[in-house]
């Protein structure tokens, strides 16, 4: 196969779906839908033969793709797919090789398809190869009218197609691989002889047929692939359809996931053989999961890296945390950006951590707040533990040495340290250093008033004799 040079179309608002964000920065299978064309073209040709046509919110939708190092066409006035690419000329003209025109709002087009179609036109020989399927209900697309040869005869958009032309079920992709020098010798052909005064690339077959050029089509029998976006509700279709297909991936990878029809899991996670994730669970952006871990319903994992046999029970919350090999969070625990739980390190039920490191088997079953601080190996936070690490206007940090016992209740006042091995009794405020091994108490005596409640009942009752 020839290298292609793949132009991305993305210059449109998209105006059905209602939103103040360029339609290719909406995310399916949580990255934006210009990403996932931007890798399907970078399977095919290297970075400085990708180009990406920008004009609404050009900024935004160049930073989102800039990573990759594709070159980037500005088409600031859209007037139609056909001008789109008159735009880039300058740049793509000298360019060799075929070329494919590829929409920023298809993201489920796969690289095989795109080689098999690019393989279409060069075999053929045709001025371009459009990428057609057949779809039940039509409405809105351009319509593949074909000659007696079975090749594409013309192309004709919903609103200037007759009754017998709407018929028609086979619908153009907007996706083709070109000629290059005969795009580039009869583009300027194209009109804007429509209502919208728009220059429509579908144009150039009836061009490319006039000047004796064929033009082949390619029918994709699943039309999933070819499923564009307009609006949000073809949005949650691609999405549903991305985290299907991801979903399948790790399966066959090894990893058991219970209901994958209720589990959302982003492109770029990654999860070892032998997971178990149970239904509803979500693992979002660059999550990083060992072997034999187990994921509980309702957990939703952002960015977290976890070792092997790592346990997160049922509706936790966990971003940017670390978890080593063995930890166990939850069920219900929160664990926030900066939160490091060393090996087999457990954190149990309504434990919040924050920047906070637990040591090797250190445990925090019960209602606990750890942040800023530091806690070494086999620690024992009791709970509904505390730590003060805000005075009104600054962050604290806590340090717990290796061994050491927090009682229930405790409440350490940062900045503070507990060293190694000491104890600290249930319900102390803890405001002052505690030395190893020392045990430190900060509570109020315990006051025993023996017989009070005899003397108040006494009290309250009225002289004998005057009762009624
Ligand atoms: C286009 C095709 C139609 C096809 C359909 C498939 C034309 C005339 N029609 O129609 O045959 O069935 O796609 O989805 O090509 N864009 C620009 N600059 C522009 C106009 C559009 O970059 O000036 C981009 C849009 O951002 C979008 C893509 O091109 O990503 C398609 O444009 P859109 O307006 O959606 O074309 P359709 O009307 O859907
Ligand atoms: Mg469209």
């Amino acid at each position: 196969m020839q290298t292609p040079v793949i132009v991305i179309l993305a210059a449109g608002l998209g105006t059905r779906m209602k939103s103040r964000k360029a339609k290719v920065l909406h995310e399916a299978g949580g990255l934006p839908l210009i990403e996932h064309v931007v890798r399907t073209a970078l399977r095919l040709a290297p970075p400085e033969r990708v180009f990406v046509v920008v004009g609404c919110q050009a900024q935004a939708v160049e930073a989102a793709v800039r990573n990759h190092r594709v070159g980037f066409i500005l088409q600031a006035e859209q007037k139609g797919t056909g001008h789109a690419l008159m735009a880039g000329r300058e740049r793509l003209e000298p360019l060799e090789g075929p070329l494919v025109v590829l929409y920023g709002d298809c993201p489920l087009l796969s690289p095989e398809t795109l080689r098999a179609l690019i393989a279409r036109q060069q075999a053929s020989g045709a001025a371009a190869a459009v990428l057609t399927t057949v779809l039940e209900d039509p409405t809105g697309y351009g319509r593949v009218l074909r000659d007696e040869q079975g090749l594409v005869r013309a192309i004709v958009e919903q609103k200037a197609a007759g009754p017998e032309q709407l018929a028609v079920r086979e619908i153009n992709s907007g996706i083709y691989c070109f000629r290059s020098d005969l795009l580039w010798r009869h583009i300027g052909e194209i009109r804007p002889d429509n209502p919208a005064r728009e220059y429509y690339l579908t144009d150039l077959v009836e061009i490319f047929r006039r000047a004796g050029y064929p033009v082949e089509p390619f029918l994709l029998p699943d039309p999933t692939e070819v499923l564009g976006v307009n609006t949000r509700a073809d949005l949650a279709a691609v999405d549903v359809l991305c985290r299907r297909r991801k979903a399948r991936e790790l399966m066959l990878e090894g990893v058991t996931i219970r209901l994958p029809e209720t589990v959302s899991i982003d492109a770029e996670v990654r999860i070892g053989p032998d997971t178990v994730i149970e239904p509803f669970a979500q693992i979002l952006g660059r999550a990083v999961i060992g072997e034999e871990c187990r994921i509980g319903t309702g957990a939703i994992l952002r960015d977290v890296t976890l070792g092997d046999r790592v346990e997160v029970r049922p509706y936790s919350l966990l971003e940017q945390a670390r978890l080593e090999d063995g930890a166990r969070v939850g069920p219900f625990a929160r664990l926030r950006p900066g939160s490091w739980l060393k090996a087999g390190a457990q954190v149990g039920n309504f434990v919040e951590l924050k920047n906070a490191r637990l040591g090797a088997g250190s445990k925090a079953n019960h209602l606990a707040y750890l942040g800023d601080a530091d806690i070494g190996d086999q620690v024992n936070i009791g709970a509904g533990t505390i730590t003060c690490n805000y005075d009104g206007e600054h962050k604290h940090p806590t340090r717990i040495g290796n061994g050491v016992f927090v009682g229930s209740n405790a409440t350490l006042v940062a900045p503070v340290e507990l060293a190694e091995g000491c104890y600290v009794g249930a319900g102390s405020v803890i405001t002052e250093t505690v030395p190893a091994e020392a045990l430190a108490l900060g509570r109020a005596r315990q006051v025993v008033k023996e017989g009070w409640v005899r003397k108040r009942r006494a009290a309250k009752e009225p002289p004998s004799g005057d009762k009624g």
